[in-house]
């Protein structure tokens, strides 16, 4: 067993997640940048080089159940244990309302958004459960909110996204009601609105204030909560999220 807590950050060569990566790597644990393009991790991954040692890029596509495996494998080669899985990697997909989406559009983006997290998560599972204290990290958003949504009929009408982050905070309270025996802690998190690629650099924090909440729940204490969505504002305090 490893003696340094081990995370795995997917979609982490950009964003959010890389953010996450160096906030977990400057709390001195090791963490393995998932990221689809083998030289954007890389990238990533030297990037972060002069804060620690601990950064490793893996290959890790979510809609790719070879590089899952593969991912797997390693990590079971190099570590044997997993103590922190962030399903941080996600696409806005389609910005289509109800009426003009197409299959294709929800399908794809529920390959990344939903299907890849339940892909990546049950891959890593047996790793997860050799943590004395696992914890899952789902990034979800405030656009995932029925609540939000149903009480306000000018919310951003993105059937895909919206709907996706809906199916992702399901998944995540299923998730912690199986895996609480484990001690296992899930969560989703939505970061606030953070400028990045996915808003063309429009949201009003930077990815490193939108990683700090994604990062609290990385690392909660043994009885910290499960099965709980949470947001920031812009003024960076934790606030429960509206299912
Ligand atoms: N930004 C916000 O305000 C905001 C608000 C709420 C929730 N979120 C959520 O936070 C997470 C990170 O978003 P972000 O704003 O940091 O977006 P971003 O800058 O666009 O980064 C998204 C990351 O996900 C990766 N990715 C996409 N599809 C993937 C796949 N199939 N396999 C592996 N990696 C994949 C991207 O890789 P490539 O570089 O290869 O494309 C990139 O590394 C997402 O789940 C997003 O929905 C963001």
């Amino acid at each position: 067993m490893a003696e340094q807590r081990i995370a795995l950050v997917t979609g982490a060569n950009k964003g959010i997640g890389l953010a996450v990566a160096r906030g977990l790597l400057a709390l001195g644990l090791v963490v393995y940048l998932g990221c689809r393009d083998p030289e954007n991790g890389r990238r990533a991954a030297a990037s972060l080089e002069d804060l620690a040692p601990g950064a490793r890029s893996v290959r890790l596509d979510v809609t790719e159940a070879a590089s899952i495996t593969a991912a797997f494998d390693r990590l079971d080669r190099e570590e044997g244990v997993l103590d922190i899985l962030v399903n941080n990697a996600g696409i806005v997909g389609p910005l289509d309302p109800p009426s003009a989406s197409s299959m294709q559009g929800l399908r794809e983006t529920y390959e990344t958004n939903v299907f890849g997290v339940v892909a990546v998560t049950n891959a890593m599972l047996p790793l997860l459960r050799r943590s004395p204290a696992g914890r899952i990290v789902n990034l979800t958003s405030d656009l995932g909110s029925l609540t939000l949504a149903s009480a306000d009929p000018s919310f951003p009408q993105l059937l895909a996204y919206n709907s996706s982050k809906t199916a992702l905070n399901a998944i995540t309270v299923t998730y912690a009601n199986e895996l609480r025996s484990d001690g296992i802690l899930v969560n989703a998190v939505s970061p606030g609105s953070v400028a990045t690629d996915q808003n063309g650099h429009r949201g009003e924090l930077t990815p490193d204030q939108g990683a700090r909440l994604p990062i609290r729940f990385a690392t909660l204490p043994q009885h910290g909560p499960t099965g709980t969505a949470v947001t920031a504002g812009s003024d960076l305090e934790e606030r429960p999220l509206p299912w």
